[in-house]
């Protein structure tokens, strides 16, 4: 097996850090993820093995950790909405000793980055065991998730040398809209959405998002410069989303973070509000844009400092910043590019070392 590996992508080039180049980089990965699963006829390209197999299973259950559990959030909607298959999303390290009753036929999808998470190989080795199928999809397709697993499915993103995970969490949604659509067509369910074009749609989102840097500059600054903790709210979509916004500015900016569902906020964090609290919610979808919209208000009432990032289209005039519009399904491909923005400039401000966060590894291969 050898690697798809430049010289050039384990260098940083003139990016002061790695992180920044992978969130640049990303457009260009959904437009190689296009190129790799695209057939002559412009029509989706998979392993027929891994259609087979995904055509007679009655249950998914992804596993993951960390950034890729946040991924496959997002995966289990394409999957359950387009492929109509029902999915479990399951931390890694908790399904490993609290095992739900499976279904009579399911098909477990690990999620890595690297292919080598250990919380992942332990569920991994118990589900082979029980005789299971196993489908990883990663970036890293020589590594131990994926030689294990009866298939594997790879990410294209080139190696993501900084450990807070951008590039690979984008790639692992791209490819996750095309299985399920791949699964949904052996199924014979007629959609009428072409993932391909879409992602196209989406990486030129990607780069005009990437060419406003300064705007999250600012946005950061204003809002993250000495605060102590800040809160990330959403719905639907965007829940998935905010997780792992909150995520992304604990590991480098270490500021504590939390992302909650908007509609939560009333049984209990709401009472965390206090004068300048830095409130980020995001809108992208329409049904809930009324909804998150009232929980803005909520929290400015309290003395919270907030700030939106919605959709095209759903934006309203004191809106912080405005999405391109892209499928409502591929929103967190473009709202999330904000989110690692935000993080990579709250780190920088506060002097934190952005690739190499304290107590951190890129990959953790112990339980
Ligand atoms: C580590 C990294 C995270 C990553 C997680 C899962 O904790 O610091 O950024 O999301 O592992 O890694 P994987 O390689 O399995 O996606």
């Amino acid at each position: 097996f050898v690697a798809e590996i430049d010289a050039a992508d384990t260098e940083k080039g003139t990016y002061p850090h790695f992180m920044l180049k992978e969130i640049d980089e990303q457009p260009f990965v959904i437009r190689k993820i296009i190129q790799e699963y695209q057939d002559e006829n412009d029509a989706i390209k998979l392993d027929a093995d891994i259609r087979k197999a995904m055509k007679k299973v009655d249950r998914i259950y992804i596993i993951a950790a960390g950034t890729s559990y946040h991924a496959g959030l997002v995966g289990k909607q394409f999957l359950e909405k387009l492929a109509n298959i029902p999915v479990e999303v399951h931390i890694a390290s908790e399904f490993s000793y609290n095992m739900p009753l499976l279904s009579e036929k399911p098909l477990f999808i690990f999620i890595s980055q690297s292919g080598e998470t250990a919380d992942s190989r332990s569920v991994l080795v118990k589900i082979k065991e029980l005789g299971h199928t196993a489908l990883t999809v990663t970036n890293v397709p020589g590594s131990t998730l994926s030689r294990e697993a009866d298939h594997t499915l790879h990410l294209h993103a080139g190696p993501e040398i900084a450990v807070a995970s951008t590039k690979a969490y984008t790639a692992q949604i791209a490819v996750l809209a095309i299985l399920a659509v791949d699964t949904a067509k052996a199924k014979g369910i007629a959609l009428d959405f072409d993932p391909l074009q879409e992602l196209g749609i989406v990486a030129s989102a990607m780069e005009s998002l990437t060419d406003q840097k300064e705007e999250f500059e600012a946005i950061a600054k204003d809002m993250f410069a000495t605060t102590p903790n800040a809160f990330y709210i959403g719905r639907g979509m965007d829940y998935f989303v905010v997780q792992e916004a909150s995520l992304k500015l604990k590991e480098i900016s270490y500021i504590q973070a939390e992302g909650f569902a908007g509609g939560e906020l009333k049984h209990g964090t709401i009472a965390l509000i206090e004068d300048g609290t830095p409130v980020i919610a995001i809108s992208t979808q329409e049904n809930v844009n009324y909804s998150i919209r009232g929980n803005v208000q909520e929290v400015e009432a309290r003395g919270a400092k907030a700030c939106v990032i919605s959709l095209k289209g759903l934006d309203q005039d004191t809106d912080s910043f405005v999405l391109p519009h892209v499928h409502e399904l591929l929103t967190p491909l473009v709202s999330v590019i904000p989110m690692q923005l935000l993080a990579y400039y709250a780190a920088l401000h506060r002097d934190c070392d952005v690739d190499k966060p304290r107590n951190l590894a890129k990959s953790v291969t112990v339980e």
